[in-house]
């Protein structure tokens, strides 16, 4: 039998393989599609209980999920978590101002909550929404992270959207990675990951004689 150990890591492991370095207790962060909680649960981990985690879900079954499981580890709303039981092209509008511009990871995992309804997935128009905001509101030096799932009905047009935008986005602006098997079905999922570069310093004039 393969050690799963040395497989190649799938795409969740990936997002959470790219984050874990960078996060630090303190910490302003989102997950913006709670599902079962899991991605909650590592972020609340990594920067609670000095830091603070949004979380957002469009169905109750899912903010529950989330709630009970954070709850098992130990984290609740009186210690810097916050659930949202609201789609995330709200975030803007939901996150408090005073936060905005400060968030240093906001996690994107796309399509439908496992063991839900298979009917409520992510869609592109409101995934392209809330990534927009999501740019505005990482700071300097922030990450986005995408799961995306090519495999169920609407997954594969949600990814290639938002591959396409990501594309357009400023390289003095932005950096921005893909993270796929090459070799496995094109449904495979894959991950896509963005950090806002640090403006550059003032343009420092030569000194005048
Ligand atoms: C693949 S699951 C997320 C898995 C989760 N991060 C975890 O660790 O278990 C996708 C979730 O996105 C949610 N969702 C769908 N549309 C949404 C929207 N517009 N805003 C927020 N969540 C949404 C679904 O309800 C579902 O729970």
């Amino acid at each position: 039998m393969t050690d799963p150990m040395s497989a190649l890591p799938t795409a969740v492991q990936w997002s959470h393989v790219l984050l874990a370095p960078r996060l630090r207790a303190g910490d302003i962060v989102v997950d913006a599609t709670a599902g079962n909680g899991h991605d909650s649960l590592f972020l609340a981990k990594a920067v609670l209980p000095r830091g603070h985690v949004f979380v957002f879900d469009l169905q109750a079954a899912a903010i529950e999920s989330t709630r009970q499981r954070l709850d098992d580890s130990g984290f609740s709303s009186d210690q810097g978590l916050t659930l949202i039981h609201a789609g995330h092209e709200e975030m803007s509008a939901r996150i408090p101002a005073e936060f905005h511009g400060r968030i240093k990871v906001i996690m994107f995992n796309l399509g439908f909550l496992p063991g839900g309804d298979k009917n409520v997935i992510t869609r592109t128009g409101t995934t392209m929404s809330a990534l927009a905001q999501a740019t505005a509101l990482i700071a300097e030096d922030g990450i986005l992270t995408v799961v995306a799932y090519p495999g169920h009905e609407g997954g594969d047009e949600e990814g290639s959207a938002i591959e396409a935008w990501m594309q357009t986005l400023s390289s003095t602006e932005f950096e921005v990675q893909k993270l796929a098997f090459l070799n496995f079905r094109a449904t495979t999922p894959f991950v896509m990951w963005l950090r806002k570069r640090s403006a550059r310093p003032p343009h420092t004039r030569p000194a005048s004689d």
